[in-house]
């Protein structure tokens, strides 16, 4: 069964009282989940045992990290393992964000490496891919986005891949303002659902998880969120403010 799920990605944004006081304002008006329907919440490593012991007694609420090493551990100053991530009682960990990309300098070859890591403990991945302005103004973002997923998933067998959810963010909507339309989020959605049912099979495709990111606004989530292949959404600067995430949830509620 596809799940639809809304995660916020906080980036590096809010102090431990900060946090605290917005996963507060969160629980407070958040709408009966199920099992179909997530929320996740991916702050900063710094607050994940913080945020773990809000989300405590809370059922389909989950706790996720923006990032993990792709080391076991070991004399890697300055890495978090997946192993220690897991530990804090985090289920999701975002891998191959473009920001990571960009300025962190992470290919494929290393994403692999992090997937793996992470698919070694109980926990999930959110795999992010997604093209710049210039490919998509050359008309190339479907190839590009078929080999950002080849390169660093599909070395997985079928079990593995189950535990992935990606997120399609290209990367010129990403704090921009600019969403993509739904019908751009909706072509590309489906052009990811029918590689991933070539490589693997329809039905695993079927039951994959495929988020949208980028300018995802309580405005703009409800058009996003009825397309067929849209399964919710990966929040950046609205998962920052309660009002807004919650009104992202609930577009996917009523989805
Ligand atoms: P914005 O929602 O701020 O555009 O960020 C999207 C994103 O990068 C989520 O990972």
């Amino acid at each position: 069964m596809r799940k639809k799920i809304v995660a916020g990605n906080w980036k590096m944004n809010q102090t431990l009282s900060e946090g605290k006081n917005l996963v507060e304002g969160i629980l407070a008006g958040l709408p009966a989940l199920n099992e179909s329907k997530e929320v996740v919440i991916c702050p900063p490593f710094v607050h994940l045992s913080q945020t773990a012991a809000q989300l405590d007694e809370y059922e389909h609420i989950y706790l996720g990290a923006q990032n993990c090493s792709s080391e076991a551990s070991g004399a890697y100053t300055g890495e978090v393992s997946a192993q220690m991530l897991q530990s804090t009682g985090t289920h999701y960990v975002i891998i191959g964000h473009s920001e990571r990309r960009e300025y962190f300098n992470e290919d494929d070859a290393l994403l692999a490496r992090k997937v793996e890591q992470a698919l070694a403990t109980d926990m999930k991945v959110i795999f992010c891919c997604g093209e710049s302005l210039e490919i998509r103004d050359s008309n190339a973002q479907n190839e590009w986005v078929g080999k950002q997923l080849k390169s660093a998933l599909f070395h997985l067998g079928d079990l593995l891949m189950q535990r992935i959810v990606i997120a399609y963010e290209p990367i010129w909507a990403i704090g921009t303002g600019r969403t993509a339309s739904a019908a751009q989020a909706q072509e590309m959605h489906a052009y990811i659902r029918h590689v991933i049912a070539s490589q693997y099979n329809p039905v695993l495709a079927d039951n994959m998880t495929i988020l949208y990111g980028g300018s995802a606004k309580p405005s703009n989530a409800a058009e996003l969120f009825a397309c067929p292949d849209v399964d919710g959404g990966l929040i950046g600067g609205a998962s920052l403010k309660a009002e807004d995430f919650l009104g992202i949830i609930n577009a996917m509620m009523a989805s």
